[in-house]
């Protein structure tokens, strides 16, 4: 009970910037079990979309299993390839999306694609919430959103930094 308070918590913290009565295209970047997917499906609109993208076999197909939820669109690629994603959807813009990918490890270069094709998909006025364990992303996040703060938070274990950028 108390972890479930403590995810409830962490998860308002992570998303309180995004205005769920009028976002209709919302995007999961890395969402692993679909903790924040749940959150997120708990608050989003009847007529709103979630593209859901999760590169790992094994929890992708933990979420075909778990979510069935017709408002979700989940997609076994990389994050980097949002673009063609949301092309191929006939998406324009989206707007906000929630990444807990993993940027410290995950190559410079395919960071910097994510980051950048995550500030172009965006509406203007729209916002990227990411989630990390330490600050070695900083530069670079800030350098894709220039408009960007940094909270943290103890009450997610471990701690973290909470990154949102405005476009
Ligand atoms: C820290 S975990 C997410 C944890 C999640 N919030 C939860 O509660 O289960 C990060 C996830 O990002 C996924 N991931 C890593 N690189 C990715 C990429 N390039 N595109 C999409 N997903 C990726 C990993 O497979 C993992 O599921």
């Amino acid at each position: 009970m108390a972890q479930l308070h403590q995810v409830h918590a962490f998860w308002s913290k992570k998303c309180d910037k995004i205005d769920f009565k009028t976002a209709k295209v919302l995007v999961e970047l890395g969402p692993g079990t679909g903790v924040f997917t749940i959150e997120m499906l708990k608050r989003a609109l009847p007529d709103a979309k979630l593209f859901v993208i999760e590169l790992n076999d094994n929890f992708f197909k933990l979420l075909t299993e778990k979510i069935k939820d017709p408002r979700v669109i989940l997609l076994n690629q990389s994050a980097d390839q949002l673009d063609v994603i949301l092309k191929e959807h006939g998406v324009s813009h989206v707007d906000a999306i929630l990444s807990s990918l993993p940027l410290a490890v995950i190559p410079d270069q395919t960071k910097k694609k994510i980051l950048i094709k995550s500030y172009e998909a965006l509406k203007c006025g729209g916002i990227y919430v990411q989630y990390q364990y330490s600050l070695t992303s900083k530069k670079l996040i800030k350098m894709c959103f220039p408009k960007m703060k940094i909270s943290f938070t103890t009450i997610n274990l471990p701690p973290a930094f909470i990154y949102t950028g405005t476009k």
